[in-house]
Formats: structure tokens, sequence, C-alpha cells
């Protein structure tokens, strides 16, 4: 199946119509004041912190204690990346996420307020909305016994109230509503904690909202929005993604295009890692050959790879030359190529958001990553990938439809020919995680060693434990 995409990156900045999301924009503004806030670079000269050497026993992939112990340790006490506000127009617009076990409906209860509840009716605990993920509604009914809620959760309608002893008086609001969790907005995202007494989303964040404002997220609209379902452990497809170290094992041909030398730097709970683009890793560092590769990413930003004359390492130096002068000439306005370093003007910067999610950021769109628990089987896990981009204001982004996969995919089949380049590299992310979740319970594995390259997984996982041992922070 082709799902459709916008034609191209390099298009003027969407107007935007949705007053949450105008709010959102603004908070952004104050914090970074984007006419002289840059996001910071990562100093490669700056030490590593010690976090440790020890090996991660592979039972925590595959152990459903360990799982179980996820849930109620981490999950349900973390902040968690949930729809985006985009999909959210009008006042009775919801779209169904589910977490691990659990289910919930956001859904836009008046104009510049989305809430979330859980999917479960106060009856007889059937999910309320099944086999269907958005929609619009003035009610929500369950089809068991069709028990009603209001958009705002609070009880509507008993079928045959009267013979309810219980509800001789009415309906009793507090015992009948619909459960919900706190939710927050930022970067054009929703975001859910399923404990009320977590710290404030920002703060969760930390430095990341300061660090992302610069690319205005929250401005971006999706283009590709996609689940697929992994034979893995979700933090198998963490990890997966975490490093650079495995570009000469699964991505060879990246070798000859991106750096595979990335810096590193732990961000709190969370952390991040910029690759430049249109450089080669060691040891084709100082080849003149465009690759195959190469020349598709050269064509993807507007140069020629039949004229180009220079070494393959100062392609990304014509990318920020070639930004730099659109902006002289009055174009692509809609890019926040202004609010741009040189370095972001050609590299990835890419940024983990503990626990559950991680984006490659371009100025001139996000690929999100989520990772989503499986609801009972350690061995599998949702992964959800959600593409966005600027869009000028004359063209309306297209109306995307969510498709989801249980079954092993060709991405060239899904993706744009335009995104040839990201296809290649997913599909050999996508095929490498089975084997990895086959290997770890195997019983001649003893456990993950860890480099100084994969100091964000290592962080990743002490966090985990950190959680699990009853810490937060
Ligand atoms: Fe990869």
């Amino acid at each position: 199946m082709m799902i459709d995409q916008a034609s191209a990156w390099f298009l003027p900045l969407l107007a935007l119509k949705d007053c949450q999301d105008k709010a959102d924009r603004r908070q952004n503004r104050r914090m970074t004041t984007s006419d002289t806030y840059r996001t910071p670079s990562i100093d490669a000269d700056v030490p590593q912190p010690d976090i440790g050497s020890k090996r991660f026993s592979g039972e925590r992939f595959y152990s459903p204690e360990f799982m179980a112990k996820e849930w109620g340790q981490l999950w349900r006490r973390t902040w968690n990346m949930g729809p985006r506000l985009e999909e959210f127009s009008a006042v009775g617009d919801f779209v169904i996420h589910n977490l691990g076990q659990e289910s919930f409906i956001f859904v836009m209860t008046q104009e510049n307020l989305v809430q979330a509840f859980y999917n479960v009716c106060q009856h007889r605990g059937k999910r309320i909305v099944c086999n269907q993920r958005t929609g619009n509604v003035r009610f929500f009914q369950c089809g068991f016994h069709a028990w009603s809620w209001n958009i705002d959760g609070s009880i509507k309608g008993v079928p045959d109230q009267q013979t309810y002893p219980q509800f001789r008086n009415g309906l009793p609001q507090d015992e009948l509503a619909l459960s919900d969790i706190r939710v927050d907005t930022w970067g054009g995202w929703v975001w859910f904690n399923i404990d009320g007494d977590a710290e404030p989303l920002l703060q969760y964040l930390d430095v990341l909202p300061n660090h992302i404002a610069p690319y205005r997220m929250e401005d971006m609209r999706t283009f590709v929005n996609a689940t697929f379902l992994w034979d893995c452990n979700w933090k198998i497809a963490v990890d997966a993604f975490n490093e650079s170290y495995h570009f000469r094992g699964i991505h060879p041909e990246m070798m000859k295009w991106s750096n595979a030398d990335a810096k590193l730097e732990i961000l709190g709970k969370h952390s991040r890692m910029i690759n430049e683009y249109g450089a080669p890793s060691k040891p084709h560092r100082e080849t003149r050959e465009i690759s195959e590769r190469m020349a598709a990413y050269m064509r993807y930003f507007g140069l020629d790879p039949q004229t180009y004359e220079g070494p393959a390492k100062e392609v990304r130096i014509e990318k920020q030359k070639i930004n730099r002068q659109q902006v002289a000439d009055g174009l692509a306005r809609h890019l926040p190529y202004n609010d741009m370093t040189d370095e972001q003007l050609s590299d990835v910067y890419h940024y983990f958001y503990f626990p559950g999610a991680a984006q490659n950021i371009f100025p001139e769109g996000v690929n999100t990553f989520r990772y989503r628990p499986h609801e009972t089987d350690p061995n599998k896990c949702y992964y959800d990938l959600i593409m966005m981009g600027h869009f000028p204001p004359d063209q309306e982004p297209p109306k995307v439809e969510h498709v989801y996969f249980d079954h092993k995919v060709q991405y060239v089949d899904l993706l744009d020919p335009t995104l040839e380049v990201a296809s290649f590299i997913l599909q050999q992310d996508a095929d490498n995680v089975p084997e990895v979740q086959q290997g770890v319970q195997s019983e001649g594995y003893k456990g993950m060693v860890l480099g100084d390259q994969e100091i964000r997984v290592r962080h990743f996982h002490n966090m985990i434990d950190h959680y699990l041992e009853g810490c937060e922070s």
C-alpha cells in the first residue's frame, strides 16, 4: 500500500487553525526567543560521564515478570507521547491510543481542550470504542448494553435505569464517570501520564523543548502515520535506533554518505546524538566517490551529483550553502533555516524521549519513532512511524490515514519514492530486530555488553532499572 506524503520537504509553512496549537507555539517562542536562541551543539571534547560498565542480562527483553514491573513502575509514571494535536479540529473529535494493556480515548471536549479517559465501560468493563482509531461523536456509547457517556467523561444514560436500586436517586456522577488521565501538550503532541501526581510535562522533558523549539515541530503536519507489530521487545527496538555503532553492520551503504562517529549527550532522563549527513564515515572519510545513496541524498536537497566535483565529505557544506542561498533569495520561507546553525542545516539531530519515543529532526521535517509495549507478550511491540514536514501556506497537507501492519512489510512499497533513502535504512533496521529478540533468549547469551558509542543505550537501561527500583529522578 502506498502512503500519501508531501510532494517535497521544501514547502512553505502551513497557516495554523488550531488555537491549542497557537498557544503551544507561543509558549515555545517565550522559552526560546527564537530570534537569538540557537540549539546548542554537542562538544565532542567533553568526556562522557562514567555511568558504569555492567552487562545487562537478556532476561529483561523476554521475561513476563520484568514486563509486569515495567508496567507498574515505569509506563504508569512517565510522560508518554500520544496523538498529534492536528488530529483534533472539532469538538467531539477523538483518537484512540493504546499503551501496553490499556486503551485511552483522547477527545476534544471543548475548543482548545483535549482530555483523555480510559477506554473502558464502567458497567461490565468492555472497551467502549472498538476497531476504530479516530472519529467524531456527540457522546460515547458502549456496544454491550448501550450505556453512554458525554464527551467530557460524565455519565449520560443507563438503559432501564430504574432496574438498578443503586441509581434510584439518580446516576452517581463520581462513581460512573469515565476515569481520566493527565494530559498536556508540547511540540504539537498530546502527552499523557497515568500518574496524576507526576511532575509537570515541561519539567519532565528537561531541556528538550528548548533545544527543539527552533524547528517549530508544532507547525509541522503529518504525512505518514503507520504502526507496525514487531517481533521484538520494545527495548530492543529503542536500542536499535539509539546508537550509530551499528551503521557498518546493518547499514554499510550509509558509511559512504553519513558519519557514524556521532556526537553523544545525556540530557537528564533523555539523550541525543548528532550525525553528519552528506559526509562519509571512516574509512571512506576522504573519498571523492559519490555513492548511489549519497547521490540520492544530494538530489533530495537539490544538488546535482553529476556536476558536483568536490570531496564527498563536503556535500554537507553544499547543503548548508544551498539553504543559506534560499534564505537570501527569499525562498523556502516556510522552513526555519534562519533559526538554524550551519550544523543543523545539514546534520541529523536525534533526540530520545525517555522511555518510548525518538525523533530524527531536520529543519524540513521530523521522523518520529514511537515504541509501545505489547499488551501481553514481551516478545512483541508496536513501532509507530510518524513522518511530518513543514508545508507551504498555499498547500493543503494530505489527509493522512493511519495504517497498521501486523506482518512484515517492504518499506519501498510503503513510502513515496522520494523517501528512497529512508525506506532503505528503515528496512534494514526492521529486518534486524526480530533476530536480536531471538538471540537474547538463548541460554548461551551472557548479557548485553556496551561500549562508549552505546552510552545512550546504557543510560536508557540504567534509567529503567532506576524506575523499577522505585526511583523517579
Ligand atoms: Fe539503524
